[in-house]
């Protein structure tokens, strides 16, 4: 079907809901398992549970119920939706998309869609891709999912990744803004591949196909050089924001709340800090979910928004660091339907 030019529109959020797995797993749930404790967990990365699923449970089962909470809350139906994108690292399985077997399980009929793959970075790359189809005039009613399972691909005896990592999805409808004001104002996205060794699971993919001897090394788990990625980050989330805000004449104190990728306190911390973001702009929710990967973001804005912390009309920037390097920020004029 030829597609019909529409003129330019603004794409804005304007409905978010997010799902996490009952199931918890604590900082004493680890200390059984490996050669660490409470504290050091809490000072060096400021986590004190995450939430993981049990086993059976894939990123599409999560999206489901993230899903269908916000299509209701847009004030639609799963057949209205025209377009999925999930962000994920973690798919149900390498093919068919997370994005296939999600518009399946919601009954999206009339939706097309494609799994995303920018790690940490995957809901902020998934929602720019929305919101630039929107404002083409391209789709109507985008459904973005962030979510992963990051507990099938970390490694339990391994004290330096299995502290930090959870599981959990959200998702978001992005539609044209019926407001020119309300929606996505701008975005920073640009990616480092020089980056690529620091956080990885090196087998599994084309380069190198599972073996016994792949599984006997525990290839298919994430390694992670923690000091590179944590410096890039820093400094990364805070440029990205920069170029944001001067591109659009502002500073930190027109922004009203700073979502940044739940990866580690002290990243979120430092970065707000270089930007000139008091502690009260700043959330941090990484204490009851760990890092997410794609799911952190919308786990913050819904938080957020159900703790009266960000309103209609408030000037958010979201940011994030992920694997590859992805890096990503965009800055939104607050404007949900309900
Ligand atoms: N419990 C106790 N000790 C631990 C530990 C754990 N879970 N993990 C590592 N250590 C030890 C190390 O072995 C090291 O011991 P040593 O000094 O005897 O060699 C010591 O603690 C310090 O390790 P280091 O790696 O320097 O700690 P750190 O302050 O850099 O914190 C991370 C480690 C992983 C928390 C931190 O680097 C980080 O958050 N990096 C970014 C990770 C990230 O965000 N990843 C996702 C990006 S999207």
């Amino acid at each position: 079907m030829p597609l019909t030019p529409q003129p330019i529109r603004r794409a804005r959020v304007s409905s978010l809901a997010t799902y996490v797995p009952p199931r918890l797993l604590t900082n004493a749930d680890l200390e059984k398992l490996v050669d660490t404790s409470n504290e050091w967990i809490l000072q060096r990365t400021g986590i004190e549970q995450r939430h993981i699923v049990e086993k059976g449970v894939g990123t599409s089962d999560l999206a489901k119920e993230a899903a269908l909470v916000a299509i209701a809350r847009a004030g639609l139906t799963p057949a209205d939706i025209d377009l999925i994108i999930v962000g994920t690292t973690t798919p149900d399985t390498l093919f068919p998309s997370t994005a296939c077997r999600l518009q399946a399980k919601i009954g999206a009929v009339n939706a097309w869609g494609f799994d995303l793959g920018a790690a940490c970075s995957g809901f902020l790359y998934g929602l720019t891709t929305a919101a630039n189809m929107v404002a083409a005039g391209a789709s109507q009613r985008a459904l973005v999912v962030g979510g992963d399972v990051m507990s099938s691909i970390i490694d339990y005896t391994d004290r330096t990744t299995c502290v930090i990592f959870g599981d959990g999805a959200g998702a978001v409808v992005v539609e044209a803004s019926d407001d020119d004001r309300i929606g996505v104002i701008d975005f920073e996205n640009y990616v480092d591949g020089h980056g690529g060794s620091a956080l990885q699971m090196p087998a599994g993919g084309s380069l190198m196909p599972t073996t016994a001897e792949t599984v006997a090394q525990r290839l298919h788990y994430v390694k992670q050089d923690g000091q590179t990625v944590f410096k890039f980050a820093i400094r990364n989330t805070e440029e990205a924001c920069r170029r944001v805000l001067e591109r659009n004449n502002l500073t930190a104190n027109d922004i009203d709340l700073f979502v940044s990728h739940q990866a580690n306190r002290r990243i979120i911390m430092g970065a707000a800090e270089k930007l000139g973001l008091p502690p009260e702009k700043v959330i941090i929710n990484i204490e009851r979910f760990g890092n997410t990967t794609a799911g952190t973001i919308p786990i913050a804005l819904d938080e957020a928004v159900n703790t009266g912390r960000l309103k209609n009309g408030d000037l958010v920037m979201l940011a994030s660091v992920g694997a590859g390097f992805t890096v990503g920020a965009v800055l939104i004029r607050w404007g949900t339907k309900a």
